[in-house]
């Protein structure tokens, strides 16, 4: 059976991730140059997949790293961040014996580990005593990964979510281990950007200026069409760079809708991909879509809407006061568009970019900014 090329996971196989070579290769020599990283960009661009092909790289060129991924997304407190962070580590070690002398680094806990019956992905379950137990297991972690034979990395992923945990500044907490280890480097990575930018720049925050940012921008097109190509041609399938540019342009090369694109592509065509195929797989995308963006409309406000669709409209926004644009797309005053604009970049449905300095709107979702710009 042919298996559809474009992956719609973060990462599958060298194979199949487009490029990253020079992310790649900056983020290696961080990471052997002992320096700790901040991975930023907008959501579903490929920060996690990039992690995981240097996890690849790392494992199949001599593995001079061991490699521990822990995804904070799901969690709320520091008894959340200890849990999740000890069966990242508990999934990486994998041998019983290894994960025995782990459990007795963490100290007196009684840690009680499960296998998932369906996954096999192993549960932890920790139970503290006293408050106190707490931030001392985050230590004992830190300190049996420092003592690892080999130098560990560790991304978290999702980072900005620490912000979250009440009653504890973790940042603090976090920075204070962090700044002793030898053996251990960080990846931290996030999409709220002015969470991330609060969080290592800004000179109030414990993580200011110790790591080195590294943001991801959109996958080159000329590497990408070439991808694409390839991808099609040797499953057996044909399509001519005009038609590939068609899809770029419509999903705007952002790594998640161009490959939900060509995975439809690919799945509705038989030997030849055209222009043909691309508008009938983009229908069948938005199609399915409906409900989610029905959704979305009965969550915001009557102008929050306006706005989303006037912006979609435009495709970019620079000047979301500008009279001009007020008029054309029948909005009020500039003082109240201004006022759904913000709650539409808190609520991730407008993505801020910059453009020479000026930030510049975008609707965040592609599909939905394609969805709204052919409604009335
Ligand atoms: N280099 C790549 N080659 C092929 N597909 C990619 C690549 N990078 C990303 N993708 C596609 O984009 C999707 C989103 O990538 P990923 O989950 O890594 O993004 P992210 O930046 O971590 O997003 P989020 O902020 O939502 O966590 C993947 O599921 C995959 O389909
Ligand atoms: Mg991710």
């Amino acid at each position: 059976m042919v298996k559809n090329p474009f992956i719609l996971a973060p990462y599958v196989s060298k194979e199949l991730f487009c490029d990253r070579k020079e992310e790649m290769s900056n983020i290696l020599q961080y990471l052997r140059n002992g320096r700790n990283i901040t991975l930023i960009s907008p959501r579903r661009l490929g920060k996690t997949g990039l992690i995981y092909r240097v996890f690849d790289e790392i494992k199949t060129g001599g593995a001079e790293f061991d490699t521990i991924y822990v995804d904070i997304s799901a969690t709320q407190s520091i008894d959340d961040f200890i849990k999740v962070f000890a069966q990242a580590v508990v999934a990486a070690i994998g041998h019983r014996s290894r994960i025995a002398s782990f459990f007795s680094a963490l100290g007196g806990l009684r840690p009680l580990l499960s296998y998932d019956s369906i996954s096999g992905s192993p549960g932890l379950t920790i139970t503290y005593r006293n408050e106190e137990e707490k931030p001392a297991t985050l230590s004992n972690i830190l300190s049996f990964l420092e003592k690892n034979r080999k130098p560990v990395v560790v991304a978290i992923d999702e980072f900005q979510q620490i912000r979250e945990y009440e009653g504890v500044n973790m940042e603090a907490v976090l920075r204070s281990h962090i700044q002793k280890l030898i053996n251990v480097r960080f990846i931290f990575c996030g999409s709220r950007k002015h969470v991330m930018a609060d969080m290592f720049s800004n000179a109030k925050s414990p993580f200011y200026a110790s790591t080195t940012p590294l943001s991801l921008k959109k996958l080159d097109v000329e590497v990408y069409t070439d991808f694409i190509s390839d991808r099609f041609s040797e499953n057996g399938k044909t399509i001519d760079r005009d038609t590939i540019k068609i899809i770029l342009d419509w999903s705007r090369g952002h790594t998640f809708y161009t490959q939900t694109l060509c995975n439809e592509c690919f799945m509705i065509s038989k030997s030849r991909v055209t222009m043909e195929t691309v508008y009938e797989a983009i229908n069948h995308i938005l199609l399915s879509n409906v409900e989610y963006f029905l959704e979305i409309r009965r969550l915001i406000t009557t102008q929050q809407w306006a706005l989303l669709k006037a912006i979609a409209k435009e495709g970019r926004v620079e000047h979301p006061t500008a009279s001009s644009f007020l008029k054309k797309h029948g909005l009020s005053s500039g003082a109240s568009v201004l006022k759904s604009l913000n709650a539409l970049v808190e609520k991730e449905l407008v993505l801020v970019s910059a453009s020479a300095g000026n930030p510049v709107y975008m609707v965040y979702n592609v599909f939905l900014s394609r969805y709204l710009e052919i409604l009335a």
